[in-house]
């Protein structure tokens, strides 16, 4: 069972959004997913009700929702938890929804992540807040302590300017990024109404007609978008792993 997680210091980076990406692409391919809402807004149960309720139902019964509060859950549970579901052998995945906030519990799940992403915007209160969450990644790193790690470039509107790369560059100071970048897009936006964007186009597109197409096209797109970064994440754990 791959471990995945998101993390930053801040809400609204893109956390939940990426990991319901690699949700979308897990399902694709016919894969399992054991999703861990860490975080008390409960996202992950939040898109299942939704897209349990939506008729078409556009959720797979191979993906299973927990919840463990992060200020209310012992770490030792987590890990229990973890290891049980590893040992069960249902899950491909374990996708780890974190909180937006510099907590001792997120700290300790990194450890137990194969791979946590730092999605990040450039804009100008994300930057501010990226440091201290890369902090905290290198100081893990340097004990040995985490998986890999890298920044995922996200909510992308257009190239970027040389300007703006220059002062990303400066914020990242040699950490690794994701070659993935992931745009910003009204299907990504509110990923909760169309759930598992494979299940919604095959459940959609038979009777879809004129306007309608150029939507599944557009969750086509957001698909591959899913699928490439699942790729890279999937390519980064083998390699990790060869290390
Ligand atoms: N690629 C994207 N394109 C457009 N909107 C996005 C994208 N990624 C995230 N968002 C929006 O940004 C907001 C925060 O995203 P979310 O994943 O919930 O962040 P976090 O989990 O870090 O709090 C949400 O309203 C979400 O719909
Ligand atoms: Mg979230």
């Amino acid at each position: 069972m791959k471990v995945i997680t998101a993390y930053s210091h801040k809400g609204g980076t893109g956390k939940t959004t990426a990991l319901m990406m690699l949700a979308s692409a897990i399902e694709a391919r016919g894969q399992s997913a054991l999703l861990v809402d860490c975080d008390p807004h409960q996202s992950f149960k939040a898109y299942e009700t939704h897209s349990r309720n939506t008729a078409p139902a556009i959720w797979s019964d191979k993906m299973d929702v927990i919840y463990l509060h992060y200020e209310a859950t012992k770490v030792a549970v987590l890990e229990q938890t973890l290891l049980d579901a590893d040992e069960g052998g249902r899950f491909d995945y374990c996708l780890l929804n974190l909180a937006g906030v510099d907590h001792p519990f997120n700290r300790h799940v990194l450890r137990y992540a194969e791979l946590t992403l730092l999605p990040f915007a450039p804009a100008a209160l994300d930057m501010m807040e990226l440091p201290g969450a890369l902090d905290v990644l290198r100081q893990l790193g340097d004990q040995g302590e985490v998986g890999q790690a890298r920044v995922l470039l996200t909510k992308m509107r257009s190239k970027m300017t040389s300007a703006q790369t220059g002062y990303i560059d400066a914020v990242l100071a040699g950490f690794p990024v994701m070659k993935t970048q992931i745009r910003e897009t009204a299907v990504l936006g509110d990923i909760v109404m169309r759930g598992l964007l494979g299940k919604a186009i095959a459940a959609w597109e038979p009777e879809a007609s004129g306007l309608q197409k150029m939507e599944i096209a557009r969750l086509r797109e957001a698909l591959e978008e899913c699928q490439a970064l699942l790729a890279e994440v999937d390519s980064i754990i083998e390699l990790g792993e060869a290390a």
